[in-house]
């Protein structure tokens, strides 16, 4: 009787294991690679693209002294340039853009060049200042069109 009760546990073990994996391995083999842009000591844009790893995107990282090539490559709007630029899925990412606004980009695919958060508030993702938190907007922004508000931080 013993052995039995064994026996199912072994063939059970493995199942529930999986069961409480699939999911977590199903969503990081399931994002995007994304391309990052960045001058060679920027700290923030590091810690940005540590975040994005962390939510499970693979994540390339460019170090370039220069990087006003990549953004007007990226379509980005002066006015909302930041540290960094970023590619996903053929969109592009400017600055410290948060998970949310990159998971509504993915579900709802506009047509358009991408997101971006101009200057680098406190409290986005790789700008923690403690528990600091300035409110913000992300913005979508597409060719000969004025950037839309996308995605509101507060
Ligand atoms: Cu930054
Ligand atoms: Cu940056």
């Amino acid at each position: 009787m013993n052995g039995n009760s064994g026996l199912s546990r072994r063939g059970l073990l493995p199942l529930a294991m999986s069961a409480l994996l699939a999911p977590a391995i199903g969503r990081a083999q399931g994002r995007p690679r994304i391309e990052v842009y960045k001058t060679p000591t920027c700290g923030c844009c590091g810690a940005w693209a540590d975040h994005m790893e962390r939510a499970g995107f693979p994540v390339s990282r460019h170090d370039l002294e220069v990087l006003d090539p990549i953004k007007t490559r990226a379509g980005v709007p002066a006015e909302l340039e930041s540290c960094h630029t970023a590619f996903v899925a053929g969109y592009a990412l400017e600055g410290h853009v948060p998970l949310a606004a990159i998971e509504k980009l993915l579900a709802e695919r506009p047509a358009g060049r991408g997101l971006a958060v101009p200057g680098m508030p406190i409290g986005s993702p790789g700008m923690e200042s403690g528990n600091r938190r300035e409110p913000y907007t992300v913005w979508f922004f597409a060719d000969r069109r004025r950037p839309q508000s996308f995605f509101g931080v507060d």
